[in-house]
This record gives structure tokens, C-alpha cells and sequence, in this order.
């Protein structure tokens, strides 16, 4: 029998900036899905990559002094890293700089324009180069760019438009006749309201004031834009119009398309489009997760307010970090992160919940029974309870899964987890080993052992490295499967479990918030742009002789009361003595400076400093530690002109 198949994707990633948590959000609960439906018996292909063109990479380019294929080059690495710390098992990762993927967009181009889907205008409205998306007039929030809140700027070029105004009654139709497409239910209302009955406009989608993106072959100067580009990837990465097609026959359409919610409109309304354009058939299912929010803020780098997973995967697990972004944040709406909120989750679930289940265990059998696996004796109402939640939570977690809800998913299977400590209490194994009553013993023993060994294979898509750890200690090879699900007592009699070092260790709440506090200032000294030097604007020879410099000899000079700062000098200037004051008193002794020759700012508005005046400037070199004041070269007399 050929299996089932399942194709789910992420979105393409932006490489134009780092990555942190929010990201991981996406490609993380995408992971636990599609590791459950390979073990639930699916042929899955699960798609992810990087969105390497577009104008927001070239200008980033720019800025860093590389070119736009090295800086992607980079970030490419930096993701692939990021991935593998998390474990995040993709069967095929797209770049849109792969020749192939170009070569794909392309041909795409070339059918629309050959099917008349497609003509040459020209452009004029807005666009957001951080979003990269077009917006009329009409769409802005206060001027701004009503998905990031950033500037927009007014674009005027020539672009070849795509007639999407065609394509709204059919769009109408599918979501009418499949709705389930956009989930959950409330963005179907948000995109139906607020962009396919304000009446679809035509969408430009080439541009020509810079070059780095797929270049148009019957236009040269035009390249794709960034979004129909990304958008293609989910059929470029099959084999769509190239000569090895077999995953586009097997896989296409996918099965999941999962986005956070600020892009449900590109691969909702575009995308569709798109594909109706092509003649091809629509996914079955967009799902617009929420976002992961820090301080009630989307966690993102212009908002300065990201956390960086490597740091907390390096120091917590990585499974810590899944866990806690797969239960804590309600599916389809946004959740708060802190690191507050990381650690009491940990601890509760993963250190008291899970970690206490299998240390008790394993020290109980290995205390009573050597460490083998006692066969069980009779059962009694209390160990059926058990069993029948074991043997009913596979179908619980599959339907979860179904619906996209990791966190309903987690909480079911840590319903085990739970009921299995509570029955520790109630059977109290170590008064039943005082008692002698080894055959309870051991069949309590059996149960929980059983009771780990479900939960650990339900826990495999989600905590994968856990799991393998629990298998370890049960002595059993990890499942590739849910097929041992079925009966309960699938567990061999003799089977050797170790005890070994704990799952978790429990995290000191007060301690760690203080060093992760530590490690952010840290991160945020380290990111910031070294201070630069304002700009100053140049100014004309004109505006320069307006400041008059005169050489100045110092008559006298004092410390002003109180200050110590301050020096207040006596000057001769030609005929004149002036008093000025300088604030250069932990540089230079008043002594010092009797008799030296300064220059003076000599047109300065006089002011009063500390109550006293001062009529002129002396002017200063200066460092970060020193102050330096100018004298001329040689000796001159004081008054002269200096220019
Ligand atoms: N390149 C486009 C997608 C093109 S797909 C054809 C893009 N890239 S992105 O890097 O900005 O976002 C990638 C994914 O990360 C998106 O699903 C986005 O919603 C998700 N997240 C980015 N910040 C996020 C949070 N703070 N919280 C949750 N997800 C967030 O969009």
C-alpha cells in the first residue's frame, strides 16, 4: 500500500538580519508536525529556506560593504546552524539564489505573460522595502506601512503588472467552497474584509531600480519581485518545470502552507492567484500562526527586542526551548515570551513533571528489581485507568494535531505524565516493598514503566532528543513508529532501565533570570553601532569667516570657586584683556597656563558660566581621556588672525 503523503512548508526566511526566537516559532512547530506524521505513517516533505533577493538585501549589502550573494552566503550559514541546534528535521532546504529556483521563476514569468496574465504599466504608489510589499495610498496607516508601522517611500517605475483584479470572483468561489483554507477561521474574515471586498487591484510584481533579484528573460532590466520570486519556492523546490518532476507529482499541492499571520495575505490571495494562473491545483490549507510578543511588542530586530535562541538552546537544551514555544503560546494567537515564563514552564513540565516520573522509576526498579522490568500481575481498576489513558491518547494527539494545536497536543500527553505521578502516591510502591507485597510491586512497576514508554513516543516529535534519552534509560530502541501504541504491554519483562544523571536539572528561577538579564545587556553593548561622530554639514568659506580666531596670551588664570571644572583666564588679545572661562580645570594647573599662547574664539556671544563671564572661547583638542588645548607652532603675538 503506498502511504499516505504530507507536504508543509515554512515560509522562505529573509536574509537580511539575524534570526531569534520569533523565527524559530514557525519552523520549530512546523518540525513537531511533520516528525508526528512521518512516525503516524505519512510520506512527509517538509520545506524550508531563505529569501535571498529584493531590495532590503542589496541595500543591507551595501551598508556592509559585501556583495548581496555574500551577505545572503552568511546568513545562509547562520540559519542552517540555527536549525540544526533545534533539531528541525526539513527534507529539503531552498535558496532563492539556487540556479535552479531562478531558472524555475523565470519560466514562470514567461507563462504568465504567454497566457496574457501579465502587461507592462507603470507604477506609482508605496512601498515598504522592510515588508516589501506595495501599498496604495488608501492602505497606509497614519503614512506609515500598515503592517510593520515603518516609513514607506513613493515608488515611480516602469513594472509589468499581474492582472490579480481578475482573479477575485474565483478566489471568492474557492475560499466559499473550502473553508478550511485559511485557518483559524477569523483571518478568513480579515482577508475577505479588509482586501478582496475593497476590490482586488492589479499587483506589480518586477522592478527596476535594482538589480538583485531573478532577471526577466524577455526584459532584462526587470527582476521578479521578491514576492512572487519567494511565493514560486513551494513548486520550484519539487521540480516544477524542470526535468525531474517526481516530488512536484508526488507532493504538490502541499498539505500545509504554515505562516504567521502578517503574510496570510501573500499566500492566501497572491499565491492562489498565482497558481490559478498556472493552471495549478491550490493548496489545501494556510494557517496564519500568531506571533510570539516580547513585552506585548512582535519580537523582531527593529523593534530591538529579540532573544537569541542559540544563547538559550547553548544553556538550556534545545528541547527546553521547543517544549516551551510549542505548549506555552495558545495556537493561532500571539503569546508572550519572557524568560520568567521559560523557566516556571521548565520546571514544572519538564524538571517535576516528566524528569521526577522517570528518575522515581527508574530508581524504584532499580532498587527493587535490579534494575529488570517486572512482569505484571492482575490488573486492578486503578492500573486500568492508566491503561485506557495510554491506549486512548494516541487518537487525542492526532486529532490535536490535526488541528494545528501543538499546545493541546502537549497538555494530552502530559496528561500521562501526570496521572502516572499522582498513581506513585496512591500505589506508595515503597510501602508495598516493606510489606513484601512484591507482586503489587511489580506490577505497579510495570505500569509506570509502560506509562514512560507511551509518553516518551508521543513526546518524539516534539522533545526528539528527550525521548531518545527516556528509550536509553528504558533500555529500548527509540520508536520510529506509533505502531507499539495500539495494546498496552508491548514493554518486554526484563528489559534493563538505568537511572543515570536526571532528564532536566531544576533552574534556580531568581539566579538564571540574573545571568540571562547579564548576557542580554551584554548581546545589546556588543550590537550596538560603535557612537558615531556626528555628521556635520559643510559649510561655505563664507560661514567660516564668520567665526573670528585670534591668538590670545594668558595674563592670569584661576580656578572658579566652587567648580571643578572650571578655570576662569584673563587674556591679552592685541590691545584688549578679556576674561573667559574654560572648562578644562582637571587638565591643566592655573599655573600651568600662565604665559601660554591660546586660540581664542573671539566673536563669540559673551555668557555667564557659574555666574561668571566669559567673553570668547579657547579651543580645545579632545579625546575620550584627554583635553588638549591649541597653541600656535612658534611664538606670535597675541590678536593675530587664525585661518
Ligand atoms: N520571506 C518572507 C516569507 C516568504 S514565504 C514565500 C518572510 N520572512 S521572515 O523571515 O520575515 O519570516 C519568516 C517567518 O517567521 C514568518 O512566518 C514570520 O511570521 C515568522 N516570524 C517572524 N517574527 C515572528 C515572531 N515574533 N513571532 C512568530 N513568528 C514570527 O516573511
Amino acid at each position: 500500500m503506498t502511504k499516505k503523503t504530507y507536504y508543509i512548508t515554512t515560509p522562505i526566511y529573509y536574509s537580511s538580519g539575524s534570526f531569534h526566537l520569533g523565527h524559530c516559532y514557525t519552523t520549530v512547530i512546523c518540525d513537531a508536525i511533520a516528525r508526528f506524521k512521518r512516525m503516524d505513517g505519512f510520506d512527509v516533505f517538509y520545506l524550508t529556506g531563505t529569501d535571498e533577493h529584493g531590495q532590503k538585501v542589496q541595500q543591507k549589502a551595501e551598508a556592509a560593504g559585501v556583495t548581496p550573494k555574500a551577505y545572503v552566503d552568511r546568513l545562509y550559514d547562520q540559519i542552517v546552524e540555527l536549525w540544526k541546534v533545534l533539531g528541525i528535521s526539513y527534507d529539503k532546504f531552498i535558496r532563492t539564489t539556487d540556479n535552479y529556483h531562478e531558472a524555475t521563476v523565470q519560466k514562470v514569468y514567461e507563462k504568465l505573460l504567454a497566457s496574457g496574465d501579465i502587461y507592462k504599466s507603470q507604477y506609482e504608489g508605496w512601498y515598504c522595502t522592510p515588508c516589501e510589499s506595495f501599498w496604495t495610498e488608501s492602505q497606509l496607516v497614519d503614512g506609515k506601512c500598515p503592517d510593520c508601522g515603518r516609513e514607506v517611500k513613493l515608488q515611480k517605475e516602469e513594472s509589468y503588472f499581474f492582472r490579480l483584479s481578475k482573479y477575485q470572483d474565483r478566489l471568492i468561489k474557492f475560499y466559499e467552497q473550502n473553508p478550511e483554507f485559511i485557518s483559524p477561521k477569523s483571518r478568513m474574515n480579515e482577508m475577505i474584509n479588509n482586501f478582496i471586498k475593497p476590490g482586488l487591484k492589479d499587483l506589480c510584481i518586477s522592478r527596476t531600480t535594482f538589480d538583485w533579484g531573478v532577471k526577466l528573460t524577455f526584459d532584462e532590466k526587470h527582476v521578479a519581485y521578491v514576492w512572487i520570486d519567494a511565493l514560486t519556492n513551494y513548486i520550484t523546490a519539487l521540480g516544477y518545470l524542470q526535468d525531474d518532476h517526481t516530488l512536484y507529482d508526488k507532493f504538490w499541492p502541499a498539505d500545509l502552507h504554515m505562516v504567521g499571520k502578517e503574510i496570510v495575505r501573500f499566500h492566501t490571495i497572491i499565491w492562489p492567484a498565482i497558481l490559478m494562473a498556472l493552471d495549478l491545483p491550490l493548496p489545501k490549507k494556510v494557517y496564519g500562526h500568531g506571533w510570539l510578543l516580547f513585552g506585548n511588542d512582535k519580537m523582531s530586530k527593529s523593534k530591538g527586542n529579540v532573544v537569541d535562541p542559540i544563547v538559550l538552546s547553548n544553556r538550556y537544551g534545545a528541547d527546553v526551548i521547543r517544549y516551551f514555544l510549542l505548549r506555552e503560546i495558545p495556537f493561532g494567537s500571539d503569546g508572550n515570551y519572557n524568560n520568567e515564563a521559560l523557566l516556571t514552564r521548565t520546571n514544572a513540565d519538564l524538571v517535576n513533571d516528566l524528569g521526577n516520573l522517570v528518575s522515581r522509576t527508574t530508581a524504584m526498579i532499580t532498587q527493587y528489581f535490579d534494575g529488570k522490568v517486572p512482569a505484571p500481575n492482575a490488573y486492578t481498576e486503578l492500573d486500568r485507568e492508566l491503561i485506557t489513558l495510554c491506549e486512548g491518547t494516541l487518537d487525542k494527539v492526532r486529532a490535536d494535531i490535526d488541528n494545528l494545536s501543538a499546545p493541546d497536543a502537549l497538555t494530552d500527553i502530559f496528561k500521562i505524565v501526570q496521572r502516572a505521578n499522582k498513581y506513585i502516591d496512591e500505589t506508595m510502591p515503597w510501602t508495598l516493598n516493606k510489606e513484601g507485597n512484591k507482586e503489587r510491586l511489580a506490577t505497579v512497576m510495570y505500569v509506570l514503566a509502560e506509562c514512560i514508554r507511551f509518553a516518551a513516543t508521543l513526546l518524539t516529535p516534539f522533545i526528539p532528543t528527550t525521548a531518545a534519552t527516556i528509550f536509553e534509560k528504558l533500555g529500548i530502541k527509540a520508536p520510529t513508529n506509533f505502531n507499539n501504541l495500539k495494546k498496552f504491554g508491548q514493554l518486554k519483562v526484563g528489559t534493563k532501565v538505568t537511572k543515570g544523571a536526571n532528564l532536566f536539572n531544576r533552574l534556580d528561577v531568581a539566579k538564571e533570570l540574573k545571568e540571562l538579564d547579564a548576557i542580554a545587556e551584554q548581546e545589546a553593548k556588543k550590537s550596538k553601532p560603535a557612537k558615531e561622530e556626528p555628521k556635520s554639514e559643510q559649510i561655505s568659506i563664507e560661514d567660516f569667516a564668520k567665526v573670528q580666531l585670534r591668538t590670545a596670551k594668558v595674563l592670569s588664570c584661576e580656578k572658579v570657586e566652587k567648580s571643578d571644572k572650571l578655570l576662569v583666564f584673563k587674556l591679552q588679545v592685541g590691545d584688549e584683556v578679556r576674561q573667559v572661562v574654560s572648562g578644562i580645570a582637571e587638565h591643566y594647573t592655573p599655573e600651568y597656563m600662565v604665559d601660554k599662547t591660546v586660540v581664542l574664539v573671539a566673536n563669540l556671544k559673551p555668557a555667564k558660566i557659574r555666574g561668571v563671564e566669559s567673553n570668547g572661547m579657547i579651543l580645545c583638542a579632545a579625546d575620550d581621556k584627554h583635553v588638549i588645548f591649541v597653541t600656535p607652532e612658534k611664538d606670535i603675538d597675541s590678536g593675530k588672525v587664525v585661518r
